[in-house]
């Protein structure tokens, strides 16, 4: 029987963001949060309402327990699925993501950001975080992909996800209390979740193996996907 790995997209992306991890072989849930891809907006969501979300999906799919990949916002969300119901999770794959919260220039960012996208549409958004999320080495089909995923968000999604992420806790005490297998994988180039970030986890998680992938940004599982992959699986392997 494969392990069951629900994956945990970022912002403004969608389960399409992790089309290159189908090709590891396990069982993948890859849900659109409230808003995003196919999945209608929510208005009001906390983190800790899109990780009821991610369980409820769950649920529905009658699964007990899964390695938890969260990309990003997609780890924020994670953290509180492992708050709310640590039971349910076996194993742990941190992307490019960071368990403190925002600062206070980063929360009056979103802010200024909600603003603009409720003024002009998603497409400032995509402006400003595109060249933040592959390398400038990337081809130009998979930016234009990237750019694609992050024009199907909503705006209401949009602006819901801005403001659950300036408001969402410090997961700093969490982490030593999870003592599960974890992973912490950052593209080395990534300057919105840098590799500081992964160290920091690793060495607050008992139980984690950082892997760093070289000539990726941000989007490290999409820009480089076999390495990735491989990472994942040599980690589901052993673990
Ligand atoms: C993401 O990729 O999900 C976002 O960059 C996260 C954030 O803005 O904090």
């Amino acid at each position: 029987m494969h392990n069951t790995i629900l994956w945990l997209h970022g912002f403004p992306l969608s389960s399409a963001s992790f089309a290159p991890q189908r090709a590891i072989p396990a069982i993948h849930v890859m849900p659109d949060l409230p808003g995003f891809g196919s999945t209608p907006a929510r208005a009001g969501m906390t983190i800790e309402d899109y990780a009821r979300f991610a369980l409820a999906e769950l649920d529905h799919r009658g699964i007990d327990q899964v390695t938890l990949a969260g990309f990003s916002m997609g780890g924020y969300v994670a953290f509180a699925v492992a708050r709310l119901a640590p039971e349910r999770v076996r194993g742990l794959l941190l992307i490019d993501t960071r368990e403190t919260p925002d600062s206070e220039d980063a929360r009056r960012g979103r802010l200024e950001m909600i603003a603009k996208v409720g003024a002009e549409g998603v497409q400032v958004v995509a402006d400003a975080m595109l060249p933040k999320m592959l390398t400038s080495g990337a081809p130009p089909d998979m930016t234009n992909r990237v750019r694609e995923i992050m024009l199907s968000a909503s705006p209401e999604g949009t602006i819901t996800a801005l403001g659950a992420m300036a408001n969402r806790a410090d997961s700093s005490s969490l982490l030593p209390t999870l003592t599960i297998p974890a992973l912490v994988v950052v593209g080395e180039e990534d300057a919105i979740t840098p590799p500081a970030d992964a160290e920091r986890m690793a060495r607050l998680l008992p139980s984690a193996r950082l892997v760093r992938i070289a000539n990726a940004s941000h989007m490290a599982n999409y820009e480089q996907s076999e390495m990735f992959n491989r990472a994942v699986e040599e980690w589901m392997n052993r673990s």
